[in-house]
């Protein structure tokens, strides 16, 4: 018999609200996307690869490209690149956390939906973010999503918790949940099976080690019309 998940929304509103990632001492922010989207250490190597690939793009394209920002979280992360996007769609499952990000980064102009990327239509964009979402989903949900993604943007800005070297054993199956790979000894590697996601090139911008691996961001081309 196939086990039926529990739907994304409560799933991860549930992680917020029991504050399974951790609180900020900041009280004022209600929802805590987890010490990997706070601490500078693991952070400022992400946002300035990632500015410096943003200013290339705009270099070559002639403009700002727009931005498509698959959980999104408490935005932590994506306020510091948000300037040098031009459109800006933030999405995330969370509802609670979406609306309170919409009054928080109210001056910012950003467009923050509630998306759940496993069921709902992908807005259009550019570039793709996806940092540390897939980590937490099922294979069956990585590859629902990546089949969208693939389908949707040229560029994929991917960042995933994984061990440290490249001799782990890549996408053991976990259930959906605050848990990742990293203490089975796996994370998740998308051109590898079960997902084999087709690309043309791949580039790493950051790699950083922290919390008994590394955080490892790859930029992914893709060919959506194919
Ligand atoms: C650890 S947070 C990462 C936040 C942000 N990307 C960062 O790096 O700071 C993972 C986010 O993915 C979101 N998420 C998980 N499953 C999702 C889904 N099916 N659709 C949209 N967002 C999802 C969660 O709600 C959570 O906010």
């Amino acid at each position: 018999m196939t086990e039926i998940e529990e739907p994304a929304q409560s799933i991860f509103t549930r992680i917020y609200e029991e504050g399974l990632w951790g609180r900020a001492n900041d009280t004022e922010q209600a929802y805590y996307s987890g010490q990997g989207s706070h601490d500078p250490a693991m952070v400022d190597p992400y946002v300035n690869a990632v500015s410096l690939y943003l200013h290339f793009h705009t270099l070559i394209i002639g403009k700002k490209p727009n931005v498509v920002d698959l959980g999104c979280g408490d935005f932590n992360v994506g306020a510091r690149l948000r300037p040098l996007c031009h459109h800006y769609v933030a999405c995330d499952v969370a509802t609670p956390l979406i609306q309170w990000n919409r009054k928080k980064y109210l001056d910012l102009g950003v467009d923050f939906r509630q998306v759940d990327i496993l069921t709902d239509p992908l807005p259009d964009g550019d570039i793709v973010f996806l940092r540390q979402v897939l980590q937490y989903l099922s294979n069956a949900q990585i590859a629902v999503a990546l089949q969208k993604i693939a389908k949707t943007y040229r560029f994929l800005v991917l960042t995933e918790h994984l061990p440290s070297g490249n001799s782990f054993t890549a996408n053991l199956d976990k259930r959906s949940g605050s848990d990742i790979r990293l203490s089975a000894g796996s994370g998740v590697v998308v051109t590898q099976p079960p997902f084999s996601l087709p690309v043309t090139q791949v580039q790493t911008i950051c790699e950083v080690a922290g919390y008994g691996g590394v955080l490892r961001t790859d930029i992914f081309h893709l060919s959506p019309g194919s």
